[in-house]
């Protein structure tokens, strides 16, 4: 029994990981689904785009939130690049960080892993601001200090 307890919480942590999944621009919307997400260490978010031209970048939480600068807010930022989808042709192009490799038409994911437990807010880049100012924006591990309510009044009035 013992052993078998010693076993088990060896590879519990492998197996308690989690993967969350955010979809982005669902419904052809400005939107992250869910837009507020609770993650622990070593949790994998993978961000799916379903639609039009976005990116997952983080930014500030207040004054310059739109639009999110390339590269991202860190510290553990991030920036997935901008995605232009071609719904009319079904084509796919990951511009600036990736390669054209989503031409076989399969939705292009981008996946972050978490190695801190502090707040991140994101948001996509397209537009100069226009979809994060219009309220599309995330927020990781948002706190009662840093709430994704006034990440998102932050967005919208910046
Ligand atoms: C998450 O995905 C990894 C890699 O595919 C897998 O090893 C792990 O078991 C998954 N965890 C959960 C909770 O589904
Ligand atoms: C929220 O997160 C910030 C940044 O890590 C931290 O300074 C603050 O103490 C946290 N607030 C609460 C209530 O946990």
């Amino acid at each position: 029994m013992l052993l078998k307890l010693t076993t088990l919480t060896a590879i519990l942590p492998s197996i308690l990981a989690a993967n969350i999944t955010v979809t982005v621009g669902q419904n052809n919307g400005l939107t992250f689904t869910p837009a507020q997400i609770t993650a622990a260490i070593g949790d994998v978010i993978t961000f799916t785009v379903l639609s039009r031209d976005h990116s997952i970048t983080t930014t500030n939480f207040a004054g310059t939130v739109c639009p999110p600068p390339d590269g991202g807010v860190g510290p553990n930022g991030f920036d997935s690049g901008l995605w232009v989808i071609c719904l009319s042709i079904n084509y796919r192009i990951h511009m600036s960080t990736h390669s054209l490799s989503d031409l076989d038409g399969s939705q292009p994911n981008f996946r972050y892993t978490v190695v801190d437990a502090v707040p991140h807010f994101g948001a996509c880049k397209q537009a100069a601001g226009g979809h994060c100012r219009a309220g599309m924006t995330f927020a990781i591990n948002p706190n009662s200090t840093f709430t994704y309510t006034q990440f998102l009044a932050n967005a919208r009035a910046s």
